[in-house]
């Protein structure tokens, strides 16, 4: 969704903005836009669509150079895609970007355009701006007037702002959307994402909620929620700028199904201690493990579907019944929490509104809570009992690969750990269960990324259909529901997902001669039935796309294509799958010449309900 970069120090920032704004692309955008110091007053350059739309506007009008200026990309929530709404909003006085959603916008601005104020734009975004500069136009204060505006505003923010009276610095607050200053040698930052300054910084402060800032070249000021000066340390990212890049990948998305055996090796490093799942160092005790009678797992998106993983993989070791649940469903129909159960948030960037509302919801039930999050330091991990960050690195393609895959990672370890720590589990039966995951499935992974040229050429076939099916039992349902998300995300094919043994019972009747369906079997148990199922679709005419472990035995004639991944003991054959299906989506979306890294309206990061 929208991204926030501002810079002010001893270079032209105009250079500095565009890159922020290409940095922050990954998260979805429709218009860009810039403000900074000019000589007689701040200059706006403002355009819907690409960031390249942005860089021409500014190249055609003239030289443009200011060593103070903001930055924004917007993903249009109040009033469609345009110039005129696109960000930075601006008065007279001031010029301002806005992350986040202004919810008693209509009231604001009503009481604005009585006292005369004239509005541009359809945005809650502007109304903000003119408000602050009533307040401005009374006390001719920055601070004061952001300070006195945000007591009227309702909901969430990230505010960047300039004042046309105060060049060089850009005052700040937060609410509920991130926001971050960083400080690098050639001046300071403000931004809503990491790697907007990467490639200049690594060092950060997170503001809080409530936080206000005021940035200059050579000085951070920032006032907690009462308004006090706050002395905060600079954190190290450990993330590096060439890891926020492609490194002549075509696409972040296949760079970071290319992580994938890294990814993992990375997240179980130091998590699993003589054989043991241990997460002590994130202070998930055996106390509060024993108390545990029900766990409610919540997140959206692909996150959910890691979630469904973990909810397989904890019954089965721990036998502790697990709900998972779509974040925006969990908090709106009244679920029954109880004290002694256990709430984990899955998600990548931290952020997801839904998410951070529903672990909110979690905490005031008084459920013990847990979130397992990519970005050190985000709301939700920031906001929960304990925190298990899954080290995957930034992950910059929208669609979700090597996320969800460390997601399961950490979710197969929490389950060994919860079913040792409540007895279901001898020492033994836990260190045969995670001797794989140590010895094979980084290798296994890089295996299957070798046969990516192989999946390219099956996708030939699938490149031309509008529609297909992912079918699976179990375990291997749960993945079929990610397939299937990952390939109508990028490729624009419709696909469903569904149970193999419910095909049956309704949609079957869709199956008639050359309907593509993907059957997924990593469960030899379970093949059989899922054999049986394949034969009905097959004896309907499908063209039938297996994805199964090398140890499933294939009737001659099953399937058209098959895509053999190998098998792991302990269900991480799945992960196996899950990286064959995602370079499945890839080159589908590939050959169909899909915007792959950004897919048409999707964000990366859901800040808004
Ligand atoms: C968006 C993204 C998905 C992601 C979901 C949850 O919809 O496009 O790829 O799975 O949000 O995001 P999270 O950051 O909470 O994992």
């Amino acid at each position: 969704m929208c991204g926030i970069i501002g810079f002010t120090g001893q270079e032209n920032s105009v250079p500095i903005l565009i890159s922020g704004l290409y940095a922050l692309e990954y998260r979805g955008y429709d218009s860009s836009g810039i403000s900074v110091f000019g000589e007689d007053g701040i200059i706006t350059k403002k355009v819907k669509g690409r960031i390249s739309n942005l860089e021409d506007k500014i190249l055609s009008e003239g030289n443009l150079y200011s060593e103070c200026g903001i930055g924004h990309t917007r993903w249009a929530t109040h009033g469609e895609p345009s110039d005129v709404n696109s960000h930075p909003h601006f008065t007279e006085n001031l010029s301002l970007v806005h992350n986040g959603i202004i919810e008693n916008y209509a009231v604001l601005k009503k009481e604005l355009q009585s006292e005369g104020t004239a509005f541009l734009s359809e945005t809650d975004t502007e109304v903000a701006a003119r408000l602050i500069d009533r307040e401005y136009l009374i006390c001719r204060d920055p601070l004061k007037a952001l300070n006195k505006a945000l007591k009227k505003i309702e909901g969430s923010y990230a505010f960047g702002i300039i004042f046309r009276e105060y060049p060089g610095k850009i005052f700040t607050a937060r609410k509920n959307s991130p926001l971050l200053i960083a400080s690098g040698s050639i001046g300071n930052f403000i931004a809503s994402d990491i790697p907007a300054i990467l490639k200049y910084t690594n060092k950060v402060i997170r503001l809080d909620d409530y936080d206000t800032a005021v940035i200059s070249k050579d000085s951070v000021e920032i006032y907690d929620k009462d308004g006090n000066a706050s002395t905060r340390e600079f954190e190290e990212i450990s993330w590096s700028y060439e890891i926020a890049t492609k490194s002549g990948y075509d696409h972040f998305m296949l760079k970071e199904i290319f992580e994938e055996p890294e990814a993992v090796l990375k997240t179980i490093s130091g998590r699993i201690k003589n054989g043991i799942p241990n997460f002590s160092a994130e202070g998930i005790s055996s106390e509060r493990i024993e108390k545990v009678g029900r766990i409610h797992i919540v997140a959206c998106g692909t996150a959910m579907h890691a979630g469904i993983m973990g909810k397989y993989f904890i019954e089965n070791f721990a036998r502790i019944p697990v709900d998972v649940e779509i974040a925006s469903e969990f908090r709106y129909r009244n679920p029954i929490l109880n004290k002694g159960d256990m709430f984990i948030a899955l998600s990548q960037s931290g952020e997801t509104a839904d998410t951070l509302a529903a672990l909110r919801l979690a905490r005031e039930k008084g459920l013990y809570t847990v979130s397992v999050v990519n970005v050190a330091g985000s709301s939700i991990a920031r906001e929960s009992d304990e925190v298990i960050y899954t080290l995957a690195g930034p992950e910059i393609a929208v669609a979700s690969t090597k996320a969800y895959t460390v997601q399961c990672v950490v979710m197969y370890l929490l389950a060994l750990d919860i079913a040792y720590k409540g007895k279901r589990m001898t020492q033994n039966e836990v260190m045969l269960a995670t001797e794989p995951l140590v010895n094979e499935v980084s290798m296994r992974l890089s295996d299957v990324l070798g046969f990516s040229g192989y999946v390219s050429d099956i996708c030939r076939r699938i490149a031309e259909c509008e529609n297909m099916f992912f079918i699976g039992r179990g375990i291997d349902y749960a993945l079929a529901m990610e397939a299937s998300l990952k390939l109508k995300e990028i490729s624009y094919i419709n696909s469903e997902a569904y149970a193999a043994g419910e095909l049956k019972h309704g949609t079957i009747s869709l199956v008639t001669e050359g309907t593509v369906v993907a059957a997924i079997a990593t469960d030899a148990s379970l093949w059989e039935k899922t054999c049986s199922n394949i034969k009905e679709v097959k004896a309907r005419g499908a063209y039938v796309i297996l994805f199964c472990g090398d140890n499933i035995d294939v009737p001659e004639g099953i399937c058209d294509s098959i895509i053999k991944v190998p098998h792991i003991d302990g269900g991480l054959s799945s992960l196996c799958v899950a990286c064959a299906f995602q370079l499945f989506a890839y080159h589908t979306a590939k050959l169909r010449g899909c915007d792959i890294d950004k897919p048409r309206n999707l964000a990366k990061s859901v800040t808004v309900e």
